[in-house]
C-alpha cells in the first residue's frame, strides 16, 4: 500500500506538536486529517486536511470519523495528541475542573480509539500513536490532574495494546519533557488559585518554573520525527521518551532511589522545598 493510500488521522493539529506531526506526515505522502475544535479553513492545495473536531463530544467525534471514512474508508493511523493542562493545589481545585482535564486527556483519547478500531480490527492492520508525558511517568507537585491523565493514558495504552496485538494493531506512546508550544500559554490554572490561596507562594514558583523549562526549549523536531518513526517502525515499542539526558535520567533514576530522596529531588527542581 503506498503513503498516499494510508489514512492518517492527528488530533489537536491547530498548534504546537499536532501540527507539526499533520504537516510532516503530509509531506511523507500521507493522506493526513488534523483536527481542530474551530471551524477550520478551506484546506490549502498543498496540506493536510482540516477536520473540526472536539475529542470532549461523542457526537463531534462521530462526525469527523464519520467523514474520513466517507471520503477516504478507513483510518490506517490514529494519533492521539489533543490535550491541555490544568495546574494549580490539589485542594484549589474543584471536580469540575478535573473532571474537564480527563474529559479531553484521557476521554477524549477512548473516544477516538473506540471510533478507529472496528476498522483497523477487520483490516488486521493499524497504528495508534498516544501522545503522553514524562508527567505519566513521574508527577508533579501542583499539575497533580494532569499527571493523573496522562498517567490513566499509559496504563490505558499498557492495556489497550496487549488486547488488539492478535488484530494486527500495533498501539504505542510518545512522551514529551518539556517543550514550547501553545501548551503553556494555554495551561488554565484552577480558579482558587492565586493570592488567597494558602498554596499560592509554592504554586507559582513550580508552575513557573515549569513553564520556563518548557519556553526553553523551542525545538519539538525530536517529538514529531519520534512520532514519524514509530508509525513506521516495523515492531513498535510501548514507550519512546523524548526528554533531555536529565530529565531521562531522573526517570531512569526513580526506582533506584529511596523514595524519599526522589521526592526531595522532585521539590528541589520545582524550587518549593
Ligand atoms: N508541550 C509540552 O511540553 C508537552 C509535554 C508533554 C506532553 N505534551 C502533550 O502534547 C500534546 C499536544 O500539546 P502541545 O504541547 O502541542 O500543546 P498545544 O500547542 O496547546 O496544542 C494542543 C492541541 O490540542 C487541541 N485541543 C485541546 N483541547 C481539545 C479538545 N477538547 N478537542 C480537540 N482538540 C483539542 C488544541 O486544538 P484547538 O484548541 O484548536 O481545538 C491544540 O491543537 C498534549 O496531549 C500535551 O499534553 C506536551
Amino acid at each position: 500500500m503506498t503513503r498516499s493510500e494510508q489514512v492518517v488521522l492527528i488530533t489537536g493539529a491547530s498548534s504546537g506538536f499536532g501540527k507539526a506531526i499533520a504537516e510532516a506526515m503530509h509531506a511523507r505522502g500521507y493522506c493526513v486529517y488534523g483536527t481542530t475544535r474551530t471551524v477550520p479553513a478551506p484546506a490549502k492545495a498543498d496540506s493536510y486536511r482540516p477536520l473540526a473536531m472536539d475529542v470532549d463530544s461523542e457526537a463531534s467525534v462521530a462526525e469527523g470519523v464519520e467523514r474520513i471514512l466517507r471520503e477516504r474508508g478507513r483510518i490506517d493511523v490514529l494519533v492521539n495528541n489533543a490535550g491541555f493542562g490544568v495546574a494549580g493545589a490539589i485542594e484549589d481545585t474543584t471536580v469540575e475542573e478535573a473532571r474537564a482535564q480527563l474529559e479531553t486527556n484521557f476521554l477524549g483519547t477512548h473516544r477516538l480509539c473506540r471510533a478507529a478500531l472496528p476498522g483497523m480490527r477487520e483490516r488486521r492492520s493499524g497504528r495508534i500513536v498516544n501522545i503522553s508525558s514524562l508527567a505519566g511517568l513521574v508527577s508533579v507537585p501542583f499539575q497533580a490532574f494532569y499527571c493523573a491523565t496522562k498517567f490513566a493514558v499509559e496504563a490505558y495504552t499498557e492495556a489497550l495494546r496487549m488486547e488488539v496485538r492478535p488484530f494486527g494493531i500495533h498501539v504505542s506512546m510518545v512522551e514529551p519533557g518539556d517543550f514550547a508550544t501553545g501548551f503553556t500559554a494555554r495551561r488554565r490554572m484552577a480558579r482558587a488559585s492565586g493570592p488567597a490561596s494558602a498554596y499560592d507562594e509554592r504554586c507559582r514558583a513550580a508552575v513557573g518554573r515549569m513553564a520556563e523549562d518548557e519556553l526553553r526549549n523551542s525545538d519539538i523536531g525530536p517529538v514529531v520525527r519520534k512520532v514519524v518513526a514509530v508509525v513506521e517502525s516495523e515492531r513498535p515499542r510501548l514507550r519512546y521518551p523524548v526528554a533531555s539526558l536529565l530529565q531521562r535520567t531522573m526517570v531512569a533514576l526513580r526506582p533506584a532511589l529511596p523514595p524519599s530522596w526522589f521526592e526531595y529531588l522532585i521539590m528541589d527542581n520545582y524550587e518549593i522545598r
